[in-house]
């Protein structure tokens, strides 16, 4: 079936959805996107997404295409004209037309936005059932990995070559040794004495929505959190491991390298961050 796709105020059938190859996320990856779960026909977190999308913008100097409540109403739409009842809302922003230069073009230069929905499964899934295996590779990515921006060559090279090597994904790692994040989902570990472990909040990672809500769930439960950098030996030898973002949630890791973490099962604190997760997600879902 057909989806209808927003482009620009417009919602077209998605043969018709199109923009011109002056375009500047074309041409120089000068956009930025977000990525909005859906279960139940409902969006989750989507204020966190609508807040981190402004960040962006606002990092590169890029127009807000319009107001949160205006696009609140377009995801709203788009998920009820394609009917979806479980998957996801892409949006894009890029900095608009304009012959090819470096330099921006000027200021009212209008942005261009689209918007479309993939149906996925995302509560029932195969991999968080067994749990992924992850690959390491060495994080090549530029400096600035908090502004999420359209440029994600590196990523999925990143994902073909854990894949290569019998992986679901890659974790990257920085030059120091550390886990930086995986190839589109934050990374965690949970020691021996079941504290979780991830990295800070910097320039180095995404800040992801379902990160933050997460780590804020697993200290309201009483769990131990600890936001520093862990080397990838130490995550070799973690009693669990596990990464998160919009459409995985919370799934596990259960291998890293082809080295099995604990028996090589999903473990006891990742399943219940993913219950305690799913049930607020779903409760707060507009
Ligand atoms: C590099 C990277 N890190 C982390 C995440 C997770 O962010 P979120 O939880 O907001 O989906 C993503 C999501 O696309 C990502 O691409």
């Amino acid at each position: 079936m057909s989806r209808i796709v927003y482009v620009n105020g417009d919602f077209v059938p998605e043969a018709d959805a199109k923009v011109s190859v002056f375009d500047r996320g074309f041409l120089m990856a000068d956009g930025v996107y977000e990525v909005t779960t859906v279960v139940g026909g409902r969006l989750i977190d989507f204020a966190g997404h609508a807040a981190r999308l402004e960040r962006s913008l606002r990092a590169l100097d890029m127009t807000s295409p319009m107001g949160t409540e205006a696009l609140l109403a377009v995801h709203r739409d788009l998920v009820s004209r394609n009917g979806l009842e479980e998957g996801l809302v892409y949006l894009q922003v890029t900095r608009g037309v304009a012959d090819r230069d470096f330099a921006y073009p000027a200021k009212g230069t209008a942005p261009t936005l689209v918007l479309f929905t993939q149906s996925l499964a995302v509560l029932e899934r195969e991999s968080v059932k067994r749990g992924i295996k992850v690959a390491s590779v060495p994080d090549l990515r530029w400096a600035r990995r908090d502004i999420k921006t359209v440029q994600l060559l590196y990523p999925s090279m990143a994902k073909m070559a854990a894949k290569a090597q019998g992986a679901d994904d890659a974790w990257m790692v920085d030059e120091d040794g550390h886990v930086t994040e995986g190839s589109s989902n934050n990374a965690y570990i949970v020691t021996s004495a079941g504290t979780i472990v991830t990295r800070p909040l910097n320039h180095a990672i995404l800040h992801g929505i379902t990160r933050s809500a997460v780590l804020r769930l697993a200290a309201e439960t009483g769990l131990g959190v600890e936001e520093r950098p862990f080397l990838l030996a130490e995550a070799k030898v973690a009693a669990e491991a596990f990464i998160t973002s919009a459409s995985a949630f919370v799934t596990p890791v259960v291998e890293i390298d082809g080295t099995a973490l604990g028996d090589g099962r999903p473990g006891a604190v990742t399943r219940r961050l993913r219950e305690i997760y799913i049930e607020e997600c779903l409760a707060k879902a507009v």
